[in-house]
């Protein structure tokens, strides 16, 4: 990519991304909302007088609400839409106009939406913290939060773990933040548990070949199950397919049920960002190794970690290098580029190769 290095510094921290954290400052985050559990009313009036915008595009339950809770529990406010039909949106209002004023109304704004690399394009214009709730099928970063938080807490450790991943790993935002995540701590491996169609993308193979971490692919949920310490699993992702009927050819190919989960390990945890559609038996739940609803009650105490430390904290200046090319040239149709063509065309050097800045992908040849 022709081009030249561009470094954009940012009034306040955002999380675009999990590696927008150092190690230090992920565990530092994991340590404040084991506080917080414990000491809530430590903590709430911590951010009387701020706000929280939440921008939702995409529907959710636990991202948004939990979000929103943490900002009420902190004893602030919280502003925001859940249904962009009902904003200037529907009238034809760009994502960078939407963000950019609200950001003028707001200390932090959590940001969902189905095109990759929208939180990225609105941390560009934002006057505040930007949080991505989500975007697309790239990446979820407090949903890894939320998990290094349930594994510290629940396994006591988050390294030398086998840990398998398993069903829509193309689509699935959550492995992909995962992967981002445990692949930086030694001794973990993990095992990619998914049908050709729905493996694991490129750019995502890329971060665990350039961290060394060990990987394996099978197709087989009940064969790789003794081995694992966790097992992760996911939704198929019915609004990420291109049809009805090639989401049908993956449905239903991997469900746990408790005759499988007698194979795992008796310290085994099972996980799962949820909503759950039918890949867990609902006969799984009363397995104390369900963890599943625990984490998503984690995933209130690490918001709130999050947003003290953004609000509150002291984090070190962000700064991004990007480089700035002549054109959009990214391969990915779903992203935010490819909607919004006003935003700066940008990309970055990562794992030896080009990406787009938005939403990681290769760009066009
Ligand atoms: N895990 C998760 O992101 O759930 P929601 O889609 O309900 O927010």
């Amino acid at each position: 990519m022709t081009g030249c290095a561009i470094t954009l510094s940012y009034p306040r921290r955002n999380l675009i991304d999990l590696s927008d954290f150092s190690a230090e400052e992920v565990n530092a985050l994991l340590a404040l909302a084991a506080d917080i559990k414990k000491n809530p009313a430590a903590y709430q009036d911590a951010c009387r007088g701020r706000v929280m915008a939440t921008l939702f595009y995409e529907p959710s339950t636990r991202t948004q609400l939990s979000f929103q809770t943490a900002m009420l529990r902190l004893g602030g406010s919280v502003i925001g839409f859940d249904n962009p039909g009902n904003s200037s949106v529907s009238k034809g209002e760009c994502l960078t106009d939407t963000t950019t004023i609200v950001s003028g109304y707001s200390d932090v704004l959590v940001i969902r939406h189905p095109k990759e690399g929208a939180a990225r394009a609105a941390s560009l214009k934002s006057k505040c913290s930007v949080v991505n709730a989500g975007d697309g099928g790239h990446l979820h970063p407090t949903q890894t939060l939320t998990d290094l938080l349930t594994l510290s807490q629940e396994k006591g450790r988050l390294t030398g773990l086998t840990i398998g991943l398993c069903g829509d790993l193309k689509n699935g935002r959550t492995v992909h933040s995962l992967i981002r995540a445990m692949s930086a701590y030694p001794g973990n491996r993990f095992i990619l548990i998914s049908t050709p169609y729905l493996a694991l993308p490129d750019y995502s193979k890329a971060v665990l070949e350039a961290s060394g971490c060990a990987y394996e692919e099978v197709s087989s949920l009940e064969e790789a199950i003794p081995q694992l310490d966790v097992l992760y699993m996911t939704r198929i992702q019915k609004e990420r397919f291109e049809s009805e009927e090639a989401y049908r050819q993956e449905k239903d190919v991997y469900i746990l049920t408790k005759e499988k989960l007698e194979k795992g390990k008796q310290d085994l945890l099972v996980l799962h960002p949820l909503p759950r559609v039918d890949e867990i038996s609902y006969e799984v739940d009363d397995d104390p190794r369900a963890m599943y609803f625990d984490q998503a009650v984690y995933g209130m105490y690490v918001r709130m970690a999050l947003v003290y430390t953004l609000l509150l904290g002291t984090p070190a200046p962000l700064t991004d290098t990007f480089i700035k090319a002549p054109a959009h040239t990214c391969s990915n149709p779903n992203c935010i580029t490819r909607s919004e063509p006003n935003l700066p065309h940008y990309y970055v050097m990562e794992t030896g190769s080009e990406q787009c800045a938005y939403c990681s992908h290769a760009p066009l040849r």
